[in-house]
């Protein structure tokens, strides 16, 4: 239980402010005085083991740099220092719409997603159907995605994460919009992954879940560390703290 699945040292995420395209030399200096000022600390100094078989919470108020961790997790985006280390194949529901194509059809974006996380096309023609059925959105494979309900959407997003047999699942708020009957599905999914050693970073707004199914949770208060523990102890207090702020 304890061998590590993911491990973070000293992890800063610093973003610039948006770099002006043609900037005028007054500008320019003026951007060169203001930037340390101006930088966005998303993460600071975040370090954390998560091991394998575990489900990890990932809770915090909008912009504490919850999902500036998952990315650093999935390596999409380098942290400014620090290192990450991530043991075993992961896959990686950011966001809605992240990979994508709007105006491909559901068919083509499974193509699409099995080839982009290293899958050949022999092996997604293999789990094509099984795909298709656990997705569970009938003839709507064969429309494009821009037409598709915000459930749809990642009730196939889902599907295609986990037809790449993942070892790690980074999941950013994925489940807030399947219905009753796709959550349950897909909880039993992510219990199956965990009882085979597999281990799943959850970040969501829904603190019932998060207490539900996760064994630590970690809250994430502007890009550091508050709180791991047990996730009851840790949505309490959190709680208990947005409470007293309002
Ligand atoms: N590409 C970027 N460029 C500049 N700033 C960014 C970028 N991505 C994130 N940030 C900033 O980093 C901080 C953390 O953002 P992040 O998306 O990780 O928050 P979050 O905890 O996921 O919030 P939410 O609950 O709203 O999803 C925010 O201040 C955000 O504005
Ligand atoms: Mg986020």
């Amino acid at each position: 239980m304890s061998d590590p699945a993911i491990s973070i040292q000293n992890v800063t995420v610093r973003f610039r402010p948006l770099v002006d395209k043609n900037p005028t030399l007054r500008r320019s200096i003026g951007h060169l005085r203001h930037r340390e000022k101006d930088e966005i600390v998303a993460l600071d100094d975040v370090s954390l083991t998560i091991v394998k078989g575990e489900a990890f919470g990932v809770i915090g108020s909008n912009g504490a740099g919850k999902s500036t961790l998952l990315k650093v997790i999935a390596k999409t985006l380098k942290p400014t220092s620090g290192t990450v280390n991530v043991y075993g194949k992961t896959s990686t529901l950011l966001s809605l719409g992240l990979g994508m194509k709007p105006e491909l059809s559901g068919r083509r974006n499974v193509y699409l997603g099995g080839l982009a996380a290293g899958l050949r096309k022999a092996e997604i023609d293999e789990k094509f159907d099984s795909i298709v059925e656990y997705a569970d959105i009938g003839a709507a494979i064969n429309r494009p995605v821009k037409t598709y309900s915000s459930g749809m959407f990642s009730r196939l997003a889902f599907s295609v994460a986990m037809a790449i047999e993942p070892n790690i699942l980074l999941l950013d708020e994925v489940l807030a919009v399947g219905d009753e009957s796709f959550r349950q599905k897909s909880l039993d999914t992510m219990k199956g992954l965990l009882e085979n050693a597999g281990t799943i970073v959850f970040v969501s707004h829904a603190l019932v879940n998060v207490v539900d199914f996760c064994d630590r949770t970690m809250w994430l208060d502007q890009g550091r560390i508050r709180m791991i523990g047990p996730s009851d102890e840790v949505v309490e207090t959190y709680k208990a703290e947005v409470t007293l702020q309002k």
